[in-house]
């Protein structure tokens, strides 16, 4: 018999709890900073130094952090389930706790890429991208994130793993960014689907959606109990 598959959307509340901070929330970085001047081609082409050394920072608190309690316990699934993660989140918590398939749809800071190219993507083996780095092309590299503005190459392949999902489960994101938020609504209609999160509610046209208002480190670990 063919193991079930658990599709799990993450975003920023999923790292909160390694000290990695949300961008909604009271504290979140799009309370403090302004996500126009740092996160749309706008931005870079008018101050790349500026937008660099902001995901420079963050890509050097990525070295700082570790995976939580509700990242490690994700992997317990894979004992019973075919598990595919999809998350907002450009950090690498998942990978690191040890998830084996991960989908990042909007980029991951330990990765850079070419200014002409987009195709020419690298890892960076250290926290800081400096102007004058370029590509094999001699074009400068800039952060591998998808800012606003920018189309969403990976959403074409989520949304094909939404539709096989036997469960769903969405854990620490605000559901406001979209295509990521639309995910749940290529899922079959009739399949369970969590969403673990403090501020969750209930989310428009979602049928046998379970609202569990916990942080991901006591709501996660709860409910791979209840799952194996
Ligand atoms: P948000 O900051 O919009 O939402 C974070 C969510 O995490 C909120 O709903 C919080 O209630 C929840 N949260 C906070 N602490 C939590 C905890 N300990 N456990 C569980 N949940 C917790 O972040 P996202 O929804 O991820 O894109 O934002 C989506 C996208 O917007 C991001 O990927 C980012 C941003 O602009 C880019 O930077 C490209």
């Amino acid at each position: 018999m063919s193991r079930k598959r658990i599709v799990i959307l993450t975003g920023a509340g999923m790292s909160a709890e390694s000290g990695i901070s949300t961008f909604r929330d009271n504290d979140g970085l799009w309370k403090k900073h302004r996500f126009e001047d740092l996160a749309t081609p706008h931005a870079w082409a008018m101050n790349p130094e500026l937008v660099m050394e902001f995901y420079n920072a963050r890509r050097k608190q990525l070295f700082e952090v570790k995976p939580n309690a509700g990242h490690f316990v994700l992997v317990k699934l894979e004992e019973k389930y075919d598990v595919q993660i999809i998350t907002q989140n450009v950090d690498d918590l998942h990978e690191r706790s040890g998830s084996s398939n991960v989908l990042h749809l909007h980029g991951e800071l330990k990765k850079v890429r070419s200014t002409v190219d987009e195709s020419l993507v690298y890892e960076l083996d250290r926290w800081e991208l400096k102007m004058g780095d370029k590509c094999e092309k001699g074009s400068q590299l800039r952060p591998h994130i998808v800012w606003f503005g920018e189309a969403v190459p990976m959403i074409v392949p989520a949304a094909e793993i939404a539709a096989t999902a036997d469960i769903f489960i969405v854990i620490g994101t605000s559901m406001v960014v979209y295509p990521a938020a639309g995910l749940i609504g290529y899922a079959p209609h009739d399949i369970p689907k969590y969403y673990i999160d403090p501020k969750a509610s209930h989310v428009g046209g979602i049928s046998n959606l379970k609202v569990i208002q916990k942080k991901a480190g006591e709501g996660v670990p709860e409910l791979v109990e209840e799952l194996l």
